[in-house]
C-alpha cells in the first residue's frame, strides 16, 4: 500500500511524502505558492508569512505546515492575494527599496513577486529608514536598508557554508542583520563563494562589481514571472 498522503491545492488533487510541507508539495505538483523566507536546500523558517495558504479555512505558513491527508489548501482566494499583497506592501515600505536605481532589479524576489501580484505602489507611508551600510568586505556589501529578515543568509552561513556569519540583533522594530562578533564585514570568514552571498533574495547582500554583468532587461524575473520554473514543471 502506498504511504503517499493525498490532499487538495484549489481543488487540484496534490501527493506528498510522509514529512513534506504543503510548499514542497506544491512545487513538486507544479503548482507555485508564493515564498521570500523559503529557500530548497534551506531549513524552513516561517518567518516572512507570504507563502500563507488557507488549510481547511484556517492561515498557515505553506512553508513549515506538514501536509495532512485530506486537507484542503485554497493557495488563490481573493481573500489571500490581498492577504499577499499586503504583507508585501509592508516590506516594500519598511526598508529602502528603490528598485529603479537597485542593481538587483530584475533578480529580486520582492520585486518579483510585487509584479507577480500586480503592486504597482505600495499604499503605506515610506519609513525610509536609515540603517548601517557595511562595504568593508572587498568582494560583498551589505546593504541593511534593504533587508527584508528572511533569515536565508543566517541558515546558509550556518548550515551550507558552516560559518555562522550572520545572525539577527535586536528586537521588535530594531531588529537587523548583525554579523558574527567581527564589527565589520571584512574582519569575518565571508568569501564570496559562500552560499550565504548568494542567496539573499532582496539587494541586501550583493557581490560587488558583478551588479551589471547581465542588463536590465535580460534579467531573471525580466524573462519570465517569479513562480513561473515552478508552474512549467507541470504536465500538459
Ligand atoms: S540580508 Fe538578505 S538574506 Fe539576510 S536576512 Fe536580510 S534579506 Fe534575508
Ligand atoms: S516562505 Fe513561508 S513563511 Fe516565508
Amino acid at each position: 500500500m502506498s504511504d503517499k498522503i493525498t490532499f487538495t491545492i484549489d481543488g487540484v488533487e496534490v501527493q506528498a511524502d510522509p514529512g513534506q510541507t504543503i510548499l514542497q508539495a506544491a512545487s513538486l505538483a507544479g503548482i507555485y505558492i508564493p515564498r521570500l523566507c523559503a529557500r530548497k536546500g534551506l531549513e524552513p523558517h516561517g518567518s516572512c508569512r507570504v507563502c500563507t495558504v488557507l488549510i481547511n479555512g484556517r492561515p498557515q505558513a505553506a512553508c513549515t505546515q506538514p501536509a495532512a491527508p485530506g486537507a484542503v489548501v485554497d493557495n488563490s482566494s481573493e481573500k489571500l492575494v490581498m492577504f499577499r499583497k499586503n504583507l508585501i506592501e509592508m516590506l516594500f515600505v519598511e526598508g529602502n527599496h528603490f528598485c529603479p536605481v537597485c542593481e538587483k532589479s530584475g533578480n529580486c524576489e520582492l520585486q518579483a513577486l510585487a509584479y507577480r501580484l500586480g503592486i504597482a505602489a505600495p499604499k503605506y507611508p515610506f519609513q525610509f529608514p536609515i540603517r548601517d551600510l557595511d562595504m568593508s568586505h572587498p568582494d560583498v556589501m551589505l546593504d541593511r536598508n534593504r533587508c527584508i529578515l528572511c533569515a536565508r543568509c543566517v541558515r546558509a552561513s550556518r548550515d551550507l557554508d558552516g560559518k555562522h556569519v550572520f545572525d539577527f540583533i535586536g528586537r521588535g522594530p530594531h531588529r537587523r542583520i548583525g554579523i558574527d562578533t567581527s564589527a565589520r564585514l571584512k574582519d569575518t570568514k565571508l568569501d564570496v563563494t559562500d552560499q550565504a552571498a548568494e542567496l539573499c533574495p532582496v539587494g541586501a547582500i550583493m557581490k560587488k562589481r558583478v551588479g551589471y554583468a547581465v542588463p536590465i532587461g535580460k534579467r531573471l524575473f525580466d524573462e519570465k514571472p517569479i513562480g513561473s520554473e515552478i508552474e512549467n514543471r507541470q504536465t500538459p
